[in-house]
């Protein structure tokens, strides 16, 4: 089992100073963070405001809407959301931001509360219940889904979304043991999952990627992120920024084909001084991928896979 050092409600957040520098942040702007969290961006992005900027923050727990701190609750600036982030422009409509968002913050995945508390089941490190839901108000849980799952479309999940070589065997020994009994704690699927695959020289633990790979179906994970990138041309004005963490490659091979196709100048008009405001592609680039520093993966090990992507919105007029 694992030792939980820092307590289960510490989020050390990631690649913090390139993320604060890529929102290009106006005193006086309007931001969005889709990923509260534990609030470590949305702290930051506030204390570089003055007392006309605001920023919306949205996360889908509820638990890390009610775990915000005071200093942050209080400050009047900032508007906390219970919601999922591919719904970002429906709340902008609401808020009459459409086309005015000066930047919009996606730090995608899981926080470390989540992942340490061995309640909500995201962990095949401590035992819990196999639950798994960002918004547990919400949806089936790991538990109830595996319960009634097919083989085929287990051993699919696998292979999308945790690029699980073993998907086959795996999911063939968790329909042979759910047989037995209930599969209803992590430990018991992360045993089932260790049993049914070789024990050749494995750097992590054999279920790492069945848990990805269910808490990415569970969640929806990959349809929210499209939604919300789909959305953010809209959201944001000429120079707002987008600014997109991910922590792994299915979350941001889809960020980068997004980024380049918005930022594409499109093919008769490349290369030319003019093109027409109509056929302007709605994004520029901003650098490449920014990965952590040596000295931010050995203070923070969760850090280790994340990239952050920018992206700047273009006038179209
Ligand atoms: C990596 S953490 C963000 C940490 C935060 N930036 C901080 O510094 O404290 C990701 C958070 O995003 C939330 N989240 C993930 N997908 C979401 C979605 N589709 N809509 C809203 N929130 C989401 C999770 O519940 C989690 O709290």
């Amino acid at each position: 089992m694992k030792k939980e050092t820092k307590g289960a409600s510490h989020h050390v957040p990631v690649l913090l100073g390139p993320a604060i520098a890529g929102l290009n942040l106006k005193v006086d702007g309007w931001y969005v963070d889709g990923t509260f969290g534990r609030g470590g961006h949305s702290g930051a992005i506030l204390k570089n405001l003055g007392p006309d900027g605001h920023l919306l923050a949205i996360d889908r727990d509820p638990q890390a809407i009610s775990s915000a701190p005071e200093s942050l609750r209080n400050d009047p600036r900032l508007e906390l959301l219970h919601g999922e982030f591919s719904e970002i422009r429906r709340y902008a409509i609401e808020r009459n931001m459409l086309g005015k968002v000066d930047g919009l913050l996606l730090d995608l995945g899981v926080s470390s509360p989540q992942l340490d508390t061995a309640t909500r089941g995201f962990s095949f490190q401590s035992d819990g219940p196999l639950d798994m839901r960002m918004d547990p108000s919400k949806g089936a849980s790991a538990a109830d889904w595996i319960g009634t799952v097919e083989e085929k479309t287990l051993k699919r999940v696998l292979q999308q979304f945790g690029e699980e070589r073993f998907s086959g065997r795996i999911a063939r020994a968790i329909i042979a043991a759910r047989s037995e009994a209930v599969i209803e704690r992590t430990a018991q699927l992360a045993e089932i999952v260790r049993q049914a695959v070789p024990a050749r020289g494995q750097k992590r633990h054999p279920a790492t990627k069945t848990f990805q790979a269910i808490r990415i179906f569970i969640n929806n994970e990959l349809a929210e992120l499209e939604s919300a990138l789909e959305a953010s041309v809209e959201l944001l004005r000429p120079g707002g920024r987008l600014c997109v963490i991910s922590f792994h490659s299915l979350e941001d091979r889809r960020v980068k084909r997004f980024m380049r196709e918005r930022s594409r100048e499109p093919e008769p008009y490349r290369g030319l001084p003019e093109i027409p405001p109509e056929h302007r592609p709605p994004l520029k680039l901003i650098g490449k991928a920014i990965s952590p520093s040596d000295e931010e993966i050995a203070n923070n090990a969760r850090a280790r896979s994340s990239h952050l992507r920018v992206a700047e919105r273009l006038s179209c007029t």
